[in-house]
């Protein structure tokens, strides 16, 4: 058994973040989206881990995430020179994949299941196909199955007007090596791309074995800021390990699960968690509320922030109007000036929005 993280893709949803890096990189209680999918599979026993990457973002995805040593798994690199859907990254995958079955992983989802169960499902009935399917509010959003009464799908339709039920396909899949004929057997979508959902539907009008199995944990696709700040409060509720290794002084409050980084330094604030605060950071004089997530180098001063994840190298300074909701990208500067201010000057990228609620 193989897995297949796909990790390329266009992430338009997540600009301005995606023109920089990498969305499976962008970070969720400080650690990359894509390692707790990389882990959740090295968990399930599978050690062989094909990533796909793009041109834009590869090298960044290869450096941060390397060999595979630190899971305990062994990492192979492939290219997909254009992101031509997800049966097109198998297609590009086939070589690394060869004979083999293989679980695919969507490197932007999370979810709550171990992938033990799937696979034994999988492994134990001798299936074609496995995938998951997860009940949703707005499925008109996803690809969605209609499913018969013993399991069986009977159709998979990509973003339906009329949607035959709620549920959605999630970013997790098993295949076994049938998948590659049925790839070769569909043409593009209308949107240009090869559906992965074609290349199933392809497997079930051939009578092939395909089952569906429906995931009752949560299921995050953090393709999206809402989607990506819900899974930052879902990951920090159930995972923080609370430890305070950086310094806080005598004027300082932490309550709460918080974990504070090697190197930080905390000036008069007060924290409550659950917050993640990384390395060589400098908070003065601010207000850290929960399910927030603060990644290494970061400035904080005189600052209330509430349900935020700040990357890496970011400087807040003065804003003592609680910033809530909100992703700041690596780098950004946000100042308001100490006298009131009469204008509000800014300097902002493509795509960006900013809210004065
Ligand atoms: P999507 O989120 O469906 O596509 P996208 O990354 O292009 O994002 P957006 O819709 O915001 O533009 O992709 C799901 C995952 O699969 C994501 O981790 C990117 C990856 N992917 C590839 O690796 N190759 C591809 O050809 C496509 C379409 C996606």
């Amino acid at each position: 058994m193989k897995a297949l993280i796909l990790s390329g893709g266009k992430g338009t949803r997540l600009r301005p973040l995606t023109y920089t890096g990498a969305k499976q990189l962008v970070p969720v209680a400080n650690k990359p989206i894509l390692w707790y999918g990389i882990e959740g599979i090295v968990a399930a026993g599978i050690t062989d881990i094909g990533i796909i990457i793009s041109p834009e973002t590869g090298a960044e995805v290869k450096a941060k995430t390397g060999e595979g040593d630190r899971f305990g798994a062994k990492i192979t690199y492939i290219l997909q020179e254009q992101p031509a859907g997800l049966a097109h990254a198998v297609k590009v995958a086939q070589p690394f994949l060869g004979d083999s079955p293989f679980i695919m992983y969507l490197g932007d989802n999370l979810i709550q299941d171990g992938l033990e169960q799937f696979l034994d499902k999988f492994t134990q009935q001798d299936l074609d196909a496995l995938i998951l399917l997860r009940s949703v509010k707005n499925p008109s959003a996803f690809g969605v199955a209609e499913v018969a009464e013993d399991g069986r799908i009977v159709r998979l339709i990509e973003k339906p007007q009329q949607p035959p039920s709620d549920l959605a396909l999630v970013g997790v899949y098993f295949f076994s090596p049938v998948i590659h004929h049925a790839i070769a057997n569909i043409q593009p979508s209308t949107r240009g791309e090869l559906e992965i959902t074609d290349a199933i539907q392809y497997l079930i009008d051939q009578q092939r074995q395909v089952q569906a199995t429906q995931l009752l944990g949560w299921w995050l696709d953090t393709g999206k800021k809402d989607d990506l700040l819900a899974a930052n409060q879902i990951i920090l509720d159930s995972y923080v390990n609370p430890q305070i290794v950086g310094e806080i002084d005598a004027q300082s409050q932490v309550s709460g699960r918080v974990a504070i980084g090697e190197g930080s330094q905390l000036i008069n604030c007060t924290v409550r968690g659950p917050v993640i605060i990384g390395q060589n950071c400098h908070l003065e004089n601010c207000f850290i509320g929960p399910y927030s997530s603060i990644a290494d180098k970061v400035t904080l001063i005189d600052t209330d922030i509430d349900h935020s994840v700040i990357l890496q190298g970011a400087r807040v300074v003065n804003i003592h109007q609680r910033i809530v909701d909100s992703v700041i990208g690596r780098n950004a500067s946000l100042t308001v000036h100490p006298r009131r201010p009469k204008a509000l000057r800014f300097m902002v990228g493509d795509d960006c929005q900013i809210e004065l609620a």
